[in-house]
């Protein structure tokens, strides 16, 4: 054999070898290891949650028993709360409630179903606290997103004492 032909033949199975070996580092062929850390029980942002355990209670302890009606309000309107819940409206809701809680918010006009309630007015402010904490922890179906996983129990309270100062 001569010397370029020997050459040839090396070249070739180099660039074969590494070729085959280029087929793995792409996942033409996929080989699941069972030591990728994506495989495991947990679950990735944006994939449904895990169903909630029968008989389970979340550790902060039951924030209302379903179908026992609206809790009552546990958190006195002090001035801690109401600065919590000042900021925490600012962040959760004022984007679709409007600063003034007026329904003005800079995406309601966005809203295709309906336009966010005017939370000054006397349809939202004639509800008791528990009523309130109940529509900031479900959500209105379809319309208003449930902002349970938002806000913790104590902040919904919080936003529920400052949902109060709106009031004209
Ligand atoms: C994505 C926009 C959006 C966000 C965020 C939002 N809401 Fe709403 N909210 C709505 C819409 C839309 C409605 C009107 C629901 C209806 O009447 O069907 C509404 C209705 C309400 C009502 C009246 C419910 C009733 O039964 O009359 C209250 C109270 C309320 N929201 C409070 C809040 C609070 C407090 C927050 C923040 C913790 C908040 N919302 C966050 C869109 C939003």
């Amino acid at each position: 054999m001569s010397l370029t032909n020997r050459l040839l033949l090396v070249g070739s199975v180099v660039v074969i070898l590494s070729g085959a070996l280029l087929l793995f580092t792409y996942d033409v062929i996929k080989i699941d290891w069972i030591s990728f850390m994506e495989i495991q029980p947990s679950y990735k942002p944006m994939e449904n949650p895990l169903p909630v355990p029968a008989q389970s209670i979340p550790v902060e302890g039951a924030a209302y028993v379903p179908g026992m009606g609206a809790p009552a309000n546990p958190i006195p309107a002090d001035e801690v709360s109401l600065a919590r819940g000042a900021q925490l409206y600012s962040i959760n809701c004022a984007h679709c409630h409007g600063t003034g809680g007026q329904g003005d918010g800079p995406i309601a006009p966005f809203l295709a179903v309906k336009q966010p309630a005017d939370l000054t007015g006397d349809l939202v402010q004639s509800k008791s606290d528990g009523a309130l904490f109940l529509v900031i922890s479900t959500g209105v179906t379809n319309t208003m997103p449930a902002l349970n996983e938002n806000l913790s129990v104590r902040e919904r309270w919080d936003v529920v004492n400052y949902l109060r100062t709106l009031r004209p």
